[in-house]
């Protein structure tokens, strides 16, 4: 096992990485917990796999378990809603701590929830995916979505501690396993270059699922998230970086129906769009765009936009991203293989011709 430390003074937290967690040393998880009750928060998915283990974990305590429904479109203030209503029913209160067992959609959502109930409680997650594992379940962005926009609703706050599990990827199926690779490979291009050529050289052990493989790739994610959230996590600089290829992504999945694209899918498309408009301002040379749309398309990930999408759906969904600030829109834009930027000083003009697919 690897443990790092995401620090953020007194809120800093462990994250714990390798096989066999789930059926490990409980006090890894138990350590973690300040008062006597919790409450396990998953879905009917993943519930038959894991929920025994994690019962076993936390039998110290005293837990219920809340099981939600699968998907995307339950990503809502309703299901929040249910949550709150467990725990009332449950008589939680502020020394309760939440356990979200899922992936990026139960650990946002059971985040959000305890960043909401009674003003703030505790939660741990247990990402299962390999999306949640390397990005949503490290940094404490919890929220739901609005059918007007992904992940409109929501709060900062941070988990007390993440324990990944790396075998419950054994039972993940193959779309979601690539859809977490866009994640990975975003790592790389923003501030990795050797990075990206160690997931050129293992993309093929990692599509397998090969332990070390898949441990490596996630324990560099995690490196690099917990540095980005330990210096900027509020998201005032830098953290936005993170969010390469999202505002296209997120417009792909809220026009097209949220869970119809996986959110990974999108945001590999979404990131191609970056590296075209990036390769457009003079930034990336040919070949480097293509190198970025070469892995994506390798990790089994779509690289181009539904052609059901206009520029206008795009634009709309755009100008609600979370970068507008002050009305204008910034993106997360490359200026080399393994750098990043933050940026409004794009030419609009590129930026409609990567929209309407001129290139
Ligand atoms: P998900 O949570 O919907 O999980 C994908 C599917 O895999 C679901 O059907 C789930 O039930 C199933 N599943 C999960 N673990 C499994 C396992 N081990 N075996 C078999 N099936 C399993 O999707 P996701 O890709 O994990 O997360 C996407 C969400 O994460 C989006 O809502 C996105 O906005 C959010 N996100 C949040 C952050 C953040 O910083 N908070 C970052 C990135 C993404
Ligand atoms: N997934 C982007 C972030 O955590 O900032």
């Amino acid at each position: 096992m690897k443990t790092l430390n995401l620090d953020l003074g007194e809120r800093s937290y462990p994250i714990h990485i390798g096989q066999g967690l789930l059926s490990g040393d409980a006090g890894l998880l138990t350590r973690q917990i300040r008062g006597r009750s919790g409450v396990i928060v998953s879905n009917e998915t993943i519930a038959p796999f894991y929920l025994e283990p994690l019962q076993r974990l936390t039998a110290g305590l005293k837990t219920s378990t809340l099981i939600l429904p699968d998907g995307e479109s339950w990503k809502t203030l309703e299901t929040a809603d249910r949550i709150f209503t467990h725990l009332l029913e449950q008589h939680a209160d502020r020394r309760t701590t939440l356990i979200a067992l899922g992936g990026g959609v139960i650990g946002d959502i059971t985040g959000f929830a305890a960043a909401c109930f009674q003003r703030g409680i505790d939660f741990i997650q247990v990402p299962t995916t390999l999306l949640a594992m390397v990005d949503s379940s490290v940094g404490g962005k919890t929220g739901v979505n609005h059918a007007l926009g992904k992940n409109m609703i929501g709060a900062f706050h941070q988990p007390r501690c993440v324990l990944i599990d790396t075998d419950t990827l054994q039972t993940l199926a193959d779309r979601e396993l690539s859809a977490g690779l866009a994640e990975v490979i975003k790592y790389g291009l923003i501030r990795d270059r050797g990075f990206l050529d160690w997931l050129d050289a293992h993309m093929d052990a990692l599509l397998a699922r090969d332990p070390q493989a898949l441990t490596h790739a996630i324990l560099r994610s995690c490196e690099h998230k917990a540095e980005v959230v330990a210096a900027d996590e509020f998201e005032t600089g830098q953290r936005a970086m993170l969010n390469l290829g999202h505002t296209f992504g997120h417009a792909i999945e809220a026009a097209m129906g949220y869970g119809n694209w996986l959110h990974g899918e999108a945001v590999a498309t979404g990131t191609v769009m970056a590296a075209e408009l990036s390769g457009l301002m003079g930034w990336l040379a040919p070949d480097e765009v293509g190198f970025v749309r070469h892995l994506l398309a390798r990790a089994h990930l779509p690289v181009t936009p539904p052609t059901e999408m206009t520029a206008a759906d795009f634009s709309r969904y755009m100008a609600v991203d979370k970068k507008v600030l002050d009305g204008t829109l910034r993106l997360i834009l490359l200026t080399g293989l393994g750098q990043g930027t933050v940026t409004s000083e794009f030419d609009p003009v590129a930026l409609q011709r990567v929209l309407t697919r001129t290139l």
